[in-house]
């Protein structure tokens, strides 16, 4: 491997400005750059940190290697915009150069305070044996972009009976004016916990016990990027768990980005109540470390990294990997937590093109490699699409959807399965709202009743959309060409 540790590590000072030019143009001529979703200009992108509103724009930065399409010193890189839509890239906003953060600005959140947006994050310090620490710490980005770290920390060691695998802080209010956060933990036994920490003001935080959640033996071995969010009056808990026994719970990615409602949350003895069990958060192979936050206008926001660690996916060849999601408002309806993209998706529809579904067999229908496709299903009989080459089938009688995407170009993640199945209740007509960017689709069955997001690597351009029914009456579909 030519990305040696040390190379990974290399300072970013010490790269020639000529280094990140060359990489640039290479990224730029990559076959599988998106057209409106939030990718890297150069090199890796993981976690959205920091979603925010503050000063009159939306705020949402990301995990960034920007050198090399692998995981090396990371930063943060911050993007803003007025309609969750748009980004502006800022830049580079928290670089990992002081002995707090020396070996990486690992994930975090962001709160306005007064006339600031305060920036709780993960510094990931590895020392001579290469052993981690893990300090909490802080920085204010004030109104001109400017950002200033806190000399010290601001929670400089685990908990007792607690190891350095601890990070990704979610810092919100309590109503009393103080503060909580969340932070992904590892017990000494190797079982993750989401971890409490409360104070007054931000330099007085203590630790105040594990979440429950509903398992007190913990989720597998780490719990990454931990969030609680309240959702139309009721709780839910987004996390990673992290080597998670599949019988608590049954996924197919490598790690699961999972989620749990709960009527409400008891702060005093710090316990969710009625929680579920957990689920996937979306049904598709790359969706990972996702993070909401409740935004001023009383909606429910949520992002997602649609990549997974350890994954090495075509795009690397290309010097970049990665993107994040659409951003989605989350609903509660009927015990479920809904996930459907913003309202203001719907600005980059183009001119609706009702499609025509031939009473045979088999339509195709060129479509271009960036559209959305809004289709209604009332059919007894499966129906299969193939969207630019990811084939999903729905069974509407059974209230099965399969998604395979093995067929779709270069392969990659095989170990991990090429197909997803999941549910949709039974013998109901069936929505689907597919958003296609060139190399990733966010497909949202009943209005984001289930999610499945796919990252495909099409040989060539896929722009043709096939639909397979032997009830052409019963389907109806809409392409809508979306432009940024
Ligand atoms: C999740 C994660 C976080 C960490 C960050 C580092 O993908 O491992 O736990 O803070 O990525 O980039």
């Amino acid at each position: 491997d030519e990305w040696t540790t040390e190379l990974r590590y290399r300072p970013y000072r010490d790269w020639p400005a000529k280094y990140l030019v060359n990489l640039r143009n290479q990224v730029q001529a990559s076959p599988w750059r998106l057209h409106y979703h939030i990718q890297p200009t150069t090199g890796l992108l993981n976690d959205p940190n920091g979603f925010s509103f503050f000063n009159g724009r939306w705020q949402l930065f990301y995990q960034a290697y920007p050198f090399g399409p692998v995981h090396g010193l990371k930063s943060w890189v911050r993007m803003s915009s007025t309609d969750l839509i748009h980004w502006h890239n800022d830049g580079e906003a928290l670089i990992p150069d002081t002995p707090y953060d020396a070996q990486g600005a690992f994930s975090g959140s962001a709160l306005p305070m007064d006339d600031k947006l305060f920036l709780m994050y993960t510094g990931n310090v590895r020392d001579h044996e290469w052993h981690r620490h893990s300090y909490q710490v802080g920085a204010w980005l004030d109104t001109a972009g400017k950002v200033t770290k806190l000399p010290e920390p601001l929670i400089s060691t685990p908990p007792t009976g607690f190891t350095n695998e601890f990070r990704d802080p979610q810092i919100t209010r309590t109503t009393e004016g103080g503060y909580r956060v969340l932070i992904g933990g590892q017990s000494d036994q190797k079982q993750g916990f989401p971890l409490i920490y409360e104070g007054p003001s931000i330099d007085t935080l203590r630790f105040k016990g594990i979440l429950h959640t509903g398992r007190d033996a913990g989720y597998g071995f780490m719990v990454e990027c931990p969030n609680l969010v309240s959702v139309d009056g009721h709780q839910a808990f987004i996390f990673c768990p992290q080597g998670l026994n599949q019988g608590i719970a049954a996924y197919q990615n490598i790690f699961p980005n999972m989620v749990i409602t709960a009527d409400d949350v008891n702060w005093d003895t710090r316990t969710l109540i009625n929680p579920t069990t957990p689920v996937n958060l979306d049904e598709g192979f790359d969706v990972y470390a996702s993070q909401a936050f409740v935004a001023p206008d009383g909606r429910t926001l949520l992002n997602s990294w649609i990549g997974l660690p350890g994954a090495d996916a075509p795009d690397t060849k290309d010097g970049w990997a990665n993107c994040l999601s659409l951003v989605k408002e989350l609903h509660y309806r009927d015990g479920q937590l809904y996930q459907y993209p913003v309202a203001e998706t719907k600005s980059l529809r183009g001119e609706a093109r009702p499609l025509t579904i031939a009473g045979n067999d088999e339509t195709f229908i060129g479509t271009g490699d960036h559209y959305e496709l809004a289709l209604h299903s009332d059919s007894q009989v499966p129906v299969t699409l193939t969207i630019a080459g990811v084939k999903v089938t729905i069974d509407q009688t059974s209230g099965t959807v399969i998604v395979d995407r093995s067929h779709a170009g270069v392969p990659f993640a095989e170990k991990y399965g090429t197909t997803r199945r999941f549910s949709l209740p039974a013998g109901q007509p069936v929505l689907l709202n597919a958003f296609v960017d060139t190399s990733v689709m966010e497909l949202y069955f009943n209005h984001g009743q289930k999610v499945c997001t796919v990252r495909f690597f099409p040989k060539t351009p896929a722009d043709l959309l096939r639909i397979e029914t032997s009830a052409p009456n019963a389907v109806h579909a809409t392409l809508y060409p979306l432009t940024a």
